[in-house]
């Protein structure tokens, strides 16, 4: 434009070349300048939209809230002993238009190891969600050693019912600081004893930094079984008097998970509730609950529950069908 323009000016004598040359370079020189203000420009919008977003999410008030400070029972400064009791158990997720667990009663005793057992989708997350009052509950429904868990201060009841989920989230840091998460003031002696307990160790050893290994998006992937553990012994860092594992073993062979379960119960006697696909890992539970649409349908010793005709002796025989099948087929 500034060519075609400048030069028609330039013929009716209305500008010098030295004038059309200077306003071409001087014109070139706000080019740079222009687009940068425009990305810039670009930028600043984005980030406003952002930061909408997360002022959105901080003002948004937890339907999970601390009892009012004057509903809080007086909680007891000795360490719990675990004694999970349910009474008409109901959770109900929102826009769900069944309870997901509707009216269970149990109770589990300190130092009991209870395994949880029943087909996909019964409600098997959702209960061990209730455990750390991660769903909303009703009051008068769930107590732990006595205590409704609905007039327990948040905090107190998540750091004695340590709940290591389905899918254990691990951040790109190193390996001791996901563990740490459990106990952010763990000493490391207590870091190498929980990944110890975990079976971890013989893992971590052949990482190429030990401890120190980054692990997760830009670190060193681990298998499933390995990531398992890790959730694990972040978990047992807590040294909760409640343990609630919700499937968190199945990507770890048979073997070390006795091995597993056994060496944390002969640390402490805290509650285990398991919750488990392979019910050859619940045989050796001292109980097993039957779940079903919701509702405990059975429960009791593996050697009387595949005695009586249930849910569980036809899960049992089908898992052992199954495996013969797998033995066949290799
Ligand atoms: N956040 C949620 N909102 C609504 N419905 C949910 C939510 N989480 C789970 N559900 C529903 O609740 C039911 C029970 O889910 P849950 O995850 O407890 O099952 P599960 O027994 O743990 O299954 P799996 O054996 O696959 O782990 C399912 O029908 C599921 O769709
Ligand atoms: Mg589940």
């Amino acid at each position: 434009m500034l060519l075609a323009i400048g030069s028609g000016q330039l013929e009716a004598g209305r500008l010098s070349i030295g004038g059309l040359v200077a306003l071409i370079l001087y014109v070139e020189q706000l080019v740079f300048p222009t687009a940068l203000l425009g990305f810039t420009l670009n930028t600043f919008q984005t980030g406003q939209v952002s930061l909408e977003r997360v002022e959105e999410l901080l003002k948004r008030e937890p339907k999970i809230k601390d009892p009012d400070p004057s509903d809080v029972q007086p909680q007891p400064t000795a360490k719990r002993q675990g004694r999970f009791e349910a009474r008409g158990l109901k959770v109900q997720y929102q826009g769900a238009e069944q309870n997901t667990l509707n009216g269970l009663n149990f109770c589990i005793e300190p130092g009991e190891l209870v395994a949880v057992v029943g087909a996909v989708g019964c409600g098997k997350t959702t209960l061990a969600r209730a455990f750390g009052r991660m769903v909303p509950l009703e009051p008068g429904q769930l107590f732990l050693d006595g205590v409704d868990v609905t007039q327990m201060p948040l905090k107190r009841l998540r750091r004695d019912v340590a709940i290591v989920p389905q899918e254990g989230f691990l951040f790109t840091s190193t390996l001791a600081d996901n563990l740490r998460y459990g106990d952010p003031d763990a000493s490391d002696q207590r870091v190498e004893l929980a990944a110890e307990q975990a079976r971890l160790a013989d893992d971590v050893k052949g990482f190429p930094d030990g401890f120190g290994t980054v692990v997760g998006e830009r670190g060193i992937t681990l298998s499933g079984g390995q990531r398992q553990r890790t959730a694990l012994g972040r978990a047992l860092l807590m040294s909760a008097p409640v343990l609630v594992l919700d499937d968190a073993l199945a990507s770890v062979d048979n073997n070390t998970a006795a091995a597993i379960l056994d060496s944390i119960r002969a640390q402490d006697d805290r509650t285990i509730v398991m919750i488990s696909h392979q019910l050859s890992a619940a045989a050796a539970c001292d109980r097993i609950l039957v779940m079903e649409n919701g509702r405990i349908v059975q429960q009791g010793h593996h050697n009387a529950l595949i005695q009586q005709p249930g849910v569980y002796k036809r899960l049992w025989e089908r898992q052992q069908a199954s495996q013969q099948l797998d033995a066949l087929a290799s």
